[in-house]
């Protein structure tokens, strides 16, 4: 049998190459409220513009996004982006669309496997994000990762009415060994 790489094992969550059959299940937690207002995003998304996303997306080459699966079920998204083989550097994004499923370890499981895919696999040497400042639950999560803290994009995004700074954080390939070799 043929190994999929593509196919992310964690110790909670499955990820897999996400598919069409899911935009509806994306549609609908990137119009909800309680999962967007985490989102540098604002405005809900229509199942046509996300089919013509997902068209392009899977044209282009600097980009995979995963399905996070529980127990067979698709609970959120994690990507990769800007994947750069020159630099070798991407950006990660990862949402948990069903709220009930937020706070319970998944998200640290997926990024943990993404980190370990995009290190070991893709010969990454670093993986950054965006989060919203006052997005603690995220932060936290990216904490126990060993995302580190780079810096701070002053009133980078403007939601609600407000303008709100938006923290750059990143991870280093060693830095991601050296855990995992302390962790063992
Ligand atoms: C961000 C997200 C992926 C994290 O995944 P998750 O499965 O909820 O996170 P985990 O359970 O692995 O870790 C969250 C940690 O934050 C803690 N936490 C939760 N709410 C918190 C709060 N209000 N203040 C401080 N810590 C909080 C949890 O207790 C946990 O830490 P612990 O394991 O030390 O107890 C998920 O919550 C999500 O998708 N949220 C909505 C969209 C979003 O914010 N996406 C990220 C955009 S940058």
């Amino acid at each position: 049998m043929i190994e999929d790489h593509r196919i992310l094992r964690g110790s909670k969550v499955v990820l897999r190459p996400l598919a069409s059959g899911d935009l509806r299940r994306c549609v609908k937690w990137f119009s909800d409220p309680q999962v967007t207002q985490f989102l540098g995003r604002n405005t809900p998304v229509t199942l046509a513009e996300e089919e013509r996303w997902f068209r392009d997306y899977l044209r282009r080459g600097d980009e995979q996004i995963f399905a996070i699966e529980v127990d067979g079920r698709h609970v959120g998204n994690l990507g990769l982006h800007k994947v750069d083989r020159v630099h070798r550097k991407a950006d990660l994004g990862i949402v948990i669309g069903e709220p009930t499923y937020w706070s319970r370890g998944y998200g640290t499981d997926a990024l943990q496997a993404a980190l370990a895919y995009g290190f070991d696999l893709l010969g990454l040497n670093k993986v950054s994000l965006d989060v919203l400042e006052d997005n603690v639950r995220a932060q936290r999560s990216y904490d126990k990762c060993g995302f580190v803290r780079e810096g701070l994009h002053r009133e980078d995004v403007f939601k609600d009415g407000r303008f709100l700074n938006v923290v750059r954080m990143s991870i280093l390939s060693r830095e991601f060994r050296d855990r995992q070799g302390s962790a063992a």
